[in-house]
Order: C-alpha cells, then sequence, then structure tokens
C-alpha cells in the first residue's frame, strides 16, 4: 500500500521532499484514473472492464483526496508553525495547491449514495469539480518547478478521453448497437 509505505517514511523521519512528491504523485494519478472511465464509457460502450472501473471510480475519487490530505499533513509538520503556513498562503505555487486541495474534498465528502440522492443532478455537476482540481494540481506542480512534460503523463491521458468522448456524443463511437 503506498499510502502505509509513505506514512512509513514520514515516521521513520524520511525527507521533506521525497514525502511531498510520493504523496502528491499518487494523489495526481488517482484523480487521473477516477476521470477515465466516464469518457471512455461514451465512446466504448460498458465493457466488462469500463463497468468495473466506473464501479469503483468514487472509491479512485476518494483515495485521490485522502492522499492530497496526507501530502498537507507532511506540509504541516514539515512547517512546524502555525504562523509560517499563513505566511505561505499568499505564494501561487502554495494556494494552488490549496484550492486544488478544496476543490477535490468537496466531490470527495459527497461521494456517499444518500449524498447522491439528496441532491440528485447537483451531485453530477459536483463531481465534475475533479477537473479544476486536476487542472490547480497540475499549475502547483509547474509553479513548484516541474517542467511542462511531466504534466502530459496526466493530460495526454484526460485530453484523449475528452476527444473520444466529443466523437461519442457527435455520433462517432464504437458502443455496440443493440439489433
Ligand atoms: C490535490 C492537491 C495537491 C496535489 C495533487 C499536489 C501535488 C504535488 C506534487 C505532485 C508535488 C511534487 C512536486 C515535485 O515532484 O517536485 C507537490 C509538492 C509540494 N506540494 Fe503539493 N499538491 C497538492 C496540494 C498541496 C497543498 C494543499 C499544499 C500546501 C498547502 C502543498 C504543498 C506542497 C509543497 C510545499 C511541495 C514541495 C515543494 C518543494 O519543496 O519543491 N500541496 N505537490
Amino acid at each position: 500500500m503506498p499510502a502505509l509505505l509513505v506514512m512509513d517514511e514520514l515516521v521513520a523521519g524520511a525527507l521533506p521532499m521525497k514525502l511531498y512528491a510520493a504523496s502528491g504523485e499518487w494523489s495526481m494519478r488517482l484523480m487521473t484514473l477516477a476521470l477515465l472511465p466516464g469518457p471512455l464509457a461514451e465512446f466504448f460502450g460498458r465493457t466488462p472492464l469500463l463497468r468495473l472501473w466506473l464501479k469503483i471510480r468514487r472509491n479512485l475519487g476518494v483515495t485521490a483526496f485522502l492522499y492530497a490530505a496526507l501530502h498537507l499533513l507532511i506540509y504541516v509538520l514539515d512547517m512546524g508553525q502555525l504562523h509560517a503556513i499563513f505566511d505561505e498562503l499568499t505564494l501561487p505555487a502554495i494556494w494552488t495547491g490549496w484550492l486544488a486541495l478544496f476543490a477535490l474534498l468537496i466531490p470527495a465528502a459527497i461521494s456517499f449514495d444518500a449524498a447522491m440522492r439528496a441532491l440528485q443532478w447537483r451531485w453530477q455537476l459536483l463531481q465534475y469539480l475533479v477537473y479544476p482540481a486536476c487542472l490547480l494540481a497540475l499549475i502547483h506542480c509547474l509553479l513548484l518547478g516541474w517542467n511542462a512534460a511531466s504534466t502530459l503523463v496526466y493530460i495526454i491521458p484526460i485530453s484523449a478521453a475528452w476527444a473520444l468522448r466529443a466523437l461519442a456524443r457527435s455520433g462517432i463511437h464504437l458502443r455496440r448497437v443493440r439489433s
């Protein structure tokens, strides 16, 4: 379990840089994985793999949030003092991280069935907050020194899935049509 390894390193006093990267990147990966099955299912139809993937989509989003929360915990421990955290709030590289975390918090907080029933159509709309969360997290990483090429691992699959969704919505798809 990657989260347990991060916690283990944290307890063992590993360098914060390594822990930031591990927790932050797992959050990014899981966010991306949560964003893919919806558009892909529109193009390919609900194949057995995509049905399974759609089933665990909410868990992927919630786990992405938990990794982001772990990332924040590392930051709080690294900073040590509350005033140091407040001092950094104005830095674009930091407030983009905060915004990404809050954007992810909302879909994670309403990810259970009762919230889905209560919010009805608004539930789906709020789930779309994962997109700005992902975008803000990428900007956060770029501002922290990532080169643009490193963001492509996330941008390419999401853009490809959206391109397929656009094709599906314009009538071109690989869904099996019932006769
Ligand atoms: C969804 C939310 C977030 C994601 C996905 C995320 C992602 C990442 C990633 C992938 C890195 C590693 C960058 C590298 O490899 O150099 C990173 C670094 C970092 N993040 Fe975040 N982050 C998020 C939120 C936050 C928040 C809320 C804070 C603090 C308030 C924060 C503070 C930092 C810091 C201080 C670093 C290390 C910077 C350095 O010393 O180079 N992040 N983040």
